[in-house]
């Protein structure tokens, strides 16, 4: 005869102690419903189920659904008690590239349509800036800055890093290479006043540039149809001009249906769908840096420089607001401004697991240091920030000045003299690139020599990066 509960209470607190009371049967091992472990929720499981008993998971939590726009790939254990599986995106077919826009500027604050790997190999991509020499025949000068020379290194300093970025691709199959400016040394391509942002076309001087210092420089399989995406250095621009034939850089985009250069804009945005998670990234025009509201003001270092930009060279840039060596420096600051405002909104909507920005200078520069990335960086958990401008490969962080965003510079690209005498061993940071690999919790930096006189692959250092979170105490700089 079954106790009552009553009895049952007294019985067990007397014989039993409060366990193992009565003849109810122990519950067996059933499947529920259950929160997701943090690493599930990051392989982005919505929602979870276990097998178990009073409620309590006795086995393993498995995923069982994804969060949007992720999929669910069910396992192939038919056995099993519970279906389960992991989260993986379906790539969806890769759109048309949007059409040549009619004005270089047109595409400005445009988001070019998502990249998307769903694999499960590790994810690469590498870093470089400050790369293109002067063409001397069909081979590439390194632009000479500094008195002394180490032969043959700063003679052929593209060539070098070119070389090793070649040998490391080979492994590495980097998804796309990106490109921090300065793309041709010492003045952009063509001579002063020729600008024209409704062009559209590349001219003789370009076709010859591009072919020799990029399409012909940086190939071999691992290279072979891996797209570049950069901005503008100041020697785009022209370095003391603002008007030589910058528009190229962005309208070779359209080059050809299989262009791998892609510079859409001077200031866009893309996001990278990998299987598991994403990083959104921001490409700026920081070169208001170079730009001074008095056109007499230094000018060596000036893009609006008046004494750099005079008649007879055409001092317009059709296409643009630019008349003259006036009206360049306002130009750039309505650019400057823009991209302030365009780079909160896009950072505050981003929900992607990082947030990556691109741009010419370092974060130090003035005015952008105080003005933006004081700020910005842990206010929108900017994860890393990628540069060049300086001429030599530095990896930063937590190193205090911008608390937990980690920045590069990847200037070292050749195309001028370093800022260091590189060695012949190649055991230095005068002239390099990076291979980055992603995946969801951690971002890993490394970086490459030129490899000196014997061109072995040099390994300088890494650098692991974790993500940032926002709205963590603004740091001050
Ligand atoms: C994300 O996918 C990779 C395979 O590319 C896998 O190794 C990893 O465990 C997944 N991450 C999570 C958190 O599920
Ligand atoms: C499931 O089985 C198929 C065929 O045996 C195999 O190709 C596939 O890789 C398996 N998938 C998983 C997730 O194990
Ligand atoms: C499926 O269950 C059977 C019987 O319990 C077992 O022998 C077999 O190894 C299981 N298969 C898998 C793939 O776990
Ligand atoms: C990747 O996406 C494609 C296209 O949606 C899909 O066919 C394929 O199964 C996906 N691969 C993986 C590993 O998820």
């Amino acid at each position: 005869m079954p106790l009552r509960p009553w009895q049952c209470l007294g019985v067990a607190v007397a014989i039993f102690g409060l366990s193992g009371c009565g003849p109810e049967p122990e519950k067996k091992e059933a499947p529920m419903d259950t929160a997701c472990s943090e690493t599930l929720k990051r392989g982005q499981c919505s929602k979870c189920r276990c097998m178990g008993k009073n409620g309590k998971c006795t086995r393993a939590v498995l995923c069982t659904a994804c969060s949007d726009p992720y999929s669910f790939l069910a396992n192939n254990d038919t056995n099993a008690s519970i279906p389960h599986g992991e989260c993986a995106i379906q790539c969806p077919v890769a759109p048309q590239r949007p059409a040549m826009p009619a004005n270089a500027l047109d595409l400005n604050g445009k988001e070019w349509p998502a990249a998307c790997w769903n694999g499960t190999e590790e994810q690469h991509f590498f870093i470089i800036g400050d790369w293109g020499g002067i063409l001397s025949g069909s081979s590439s000068m390194t632009f000479k800055n500094r008195k002394t020379i180490m032969e043959p290194i700063d003679i052929h300093a593209q060539s070098y890093v070119a070389d090793r970025m070649a040998a490391v691709a080979k492994e590495s199959l980097p998804k796309f290479v990106v490109n921090v400016g300065d793309n041709f040394y010492p003045g952009g391509i063509s001579s002063p006043g020729t600008c024209n942002a409704e062009t559209h076309a590349t001219d003789a001087a370009g076709s010859i540039i591009f072919t020799n210092i990029f399409e012909n420089m940086y190939k071999g399989a691992g290279l072979d149809g891996v797209e570049w995406w950069g901005i503008l250095g100041n020697h785009d621009y022209g370095g003391y001009h603002y008007n030589v034939h910058w528009d190229q850089n962005i309208f070779y985009t359209w080059h050809s249906d299989k262009s791998r250069w892609l510079t859409p804009a001077l200031y866009w945005t893309r996001k990278v769908q990998f299987r598991n998670f994403s990083a959104d990234f921001f490409f700026l025009d920081t070169n208001r840096v170079d730009t001074d509201g008095n056109p007499d003001a230094d000018p060596e270092h000036n893009i609006c420089s008046r004494s750099h930009n005079q008649p007879p060279q055409p001092l317009d840039c059709k296409g643009t607001s630019i008349t003259s060596p006036d009206t360049c420096w306002q130009w750039f600051m309505d650019m400057w401004n823009a991209q302030k405002k365009w780079l909160a909104e896009k950072l505050e909507a981003s929900t992607a697991e990082w947030q990556i920005v691109v741009t010419h200078y370092p974060p130090t520069f003035e005015p952008c240091r105080s003005e933006l990335w004081a700020s910005y960086f842990g206010k929108y958990g900017i994860d890393l920030y990628i540069s060049g401008h300086t001429h030599l490969q530095e990896t930063h962080y937590k190193t205090g000045d911008f608390g937990d965003t980690a920045y590069v510079i990847s200037g070292g690209g050749g195309g001028i003299t370093s800022e260091i005498i590189p060695s012949k061993t190649g055991d230095d940071d005068a002239y390099g690139f990076m291979d980055v690999i992603i995946n969801h919790d951690v971002i890993n930096i490394i970086r490459y020599s030129h490899g000196g006189v014997d061109k072995k692959t040099i390994i300088r250092g890494q650098t692991q990066v974790f993500p940032r979170g926002r709205s963590e105490v603004q740091v001050v700089v």
